[in-house]
């Protein structure tokens, strides 16, 4: 191996039988690798959090929508949730049942939730409007009902989705209107649910939502709703800074917790119905990366600028949030370097935001690295676009007998242009 710095993907044996310089040399850079062994072991991580027979992991499709991890995710026993038609699309492609994916959407139109209440999905609408709506399209079906419980949590304010300042779900003060709707349209409400944002590292905020949604469960039920779902949402965390021992999130303590407190609940409310986690992140992020190479090496004032071809139209987090990801780096004939530089890694757009790390202490780059931009497989690819007009990146996915296989092409000049008239 010609690593420069590959502590993190050795220790997990990330590319298998495969090497990360010829994987480059073959399919080109940018390029989206994935490991099925560490999918399967993330979904196997959240799917044991309770025994409860009713529990539930309901993966959150939006994190990634490649089908060939769909299959996986589904063969481990995860069910999956759909916010769009697309996303819904893919899952079917992936083999889901209807019975399998709740639809957990936001300010759609009449034709939306016509959509996928025609493929009978157990929809849950997160305003007074759209339930009202609902009952126009679907009179007399099922309905879920996305609750904001008042508590949020996430890495950034944009993907908080609780508490005081949000778009989303209903305010628990509004269970009798939620009711009346539902009575008036004959909607059977047969399910809460909430999402308080995406990535914690501590569960004590989750926890505390799900005692609010129990609540307001335990009210629903005493109305005579007939529950079936109770949907907790997703925003389990990873840990990005892996170069500087991040700790994990405390599964095995938030699993005793979350288990002991559904179980009990059940039991006091004779609920035999699911209880669902709704996670993203915690299943896809850490069995991608983003295979990109190093162009130019140059200095500016003070700075030293290693340019890419790993711009934000290949992994947009780090410029829409200031996200953090760790860079390995593989070199022909390179030795460990334990050296460190601050460098700052920039992409190809024609934008000066274009940063993917920003003063960042790395061994020095070269030009013609191959760098692996580490916990990409979650909201990597999905959030990719064309701008500039380059081609989306194709994806790799490193098989449990360890050899690569393409499962998207690289997008074509065609591609970008098929749509024109
Ligand atoms: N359920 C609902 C209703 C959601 O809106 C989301 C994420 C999830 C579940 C899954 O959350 P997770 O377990 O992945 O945290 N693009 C951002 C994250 C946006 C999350 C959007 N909703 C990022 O790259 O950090």
């Amino acid at each position: 191996m010609a690593n420069v710095r590959s502590a993190y993907t050795d220790s997990v044996n990330f590319f298998g039988r495969e090497d990360p310089l010829k994987l480059a040399e073959r399919f080109g850079t940018p390029l989206y690798v994935y490991n099925e062994a560490i999918l399967r072991q993330r979904c196997r991580d959240l799917l044991g959090l309770s025994s409860h027979p009713g529990f539930h992991v309901d993966y959150s499709a939006k994190a990634n929508t490649n089908p060939a991890l769909l299959r996986i995710i589904r063969d481990e026993g995860c069910l999956v949730d759909a916010m769009s038609p697309g996303e819904l699309r893919l899952n079917l492609l992936a083999g889901f049942q209807p019975e399998e994916i709740l639809y957990v959407c936001n300010n759609v139109s009449a034709d939306e939730l016509k959509n996928a209440a025609a493929h009978g999905l157990l929809v849950s609408v997160d305003s007074l409007s759209q339930l009202e709506l609902y009952g126009r399209v679907n009179p007399g079906g099922k309905v879920m009902a996305r609750f904001n419980p008042g508590i949020g949590a996430g890495h950034s304010a944009k993907v908080i989705t609780a508490g005081k300042e949000t778009k989303f779900g209903i305010t628990p003060d509004c269970l009798s209107d939620v009711f009346d709707i539902a009575a008036r349209s004959g909607l059977r409400l047969a399910g809460l649910n909430q999402h308080i944002g995406s990535l914690f590292m501590d569960g004590s905020s989750y926890l505390a939502a799900v005692n609010v949604l129990l609540d307001l469960a335990a009210e629903a039920l005493r109305r005579g709703a007939p529950l079936e779902v109770l949907d907790f949402g997703g925003g389990f965390g990873i840990p990005y800074h892996k170069y500087e021992g991040e700790a994990r999130l405390d599964l095995a303590g938030l699993g005793r917790l979350l288990h002991s407190r559904l179980t009990e609940w059940a039991a006091d409310h004779a609920y035999e119905g699911r209880f669902c986690i709704e996670p993203g992140r915690y299943i896809a992020a850490e069995c991608g990366l983003l295979l990109g190479r190093v162009h130019v090496i140059k200095n500016n004032g003070s700075s030293i600028y290693a340019g890419t071809d790993i711009g934000f139209n290949q992994l947009m987090r780090p410029v829409l949030y200031d996200a953090w990801h760790d860079i390995e780096i593989f070199r022909e004939n390179g030795k460990p370097d334990a050296v460190m530089v601050e460098q700052t890694v920039a992409g190809n757009i024609c934008e000066s935001g274009d940063i993917l790390a920003k003063k960042r202490p790395l061994p020095r780059l070269r030009e013609g690295d191959v760098l692996a931009v580490l916990d990409a497989g979650a909201y990597g690819y999905v959030m990719a676009s064309a701008y500039n007009q380059r081609p989306r990146p194709a994806e790799l996915l490193i098989g449990m007998d360890g050899a690569a296989r393409l499962i998207r092409r690289r997008e074509t000049f065609e591609d970008l242009t098929a749509a024109l008239i």
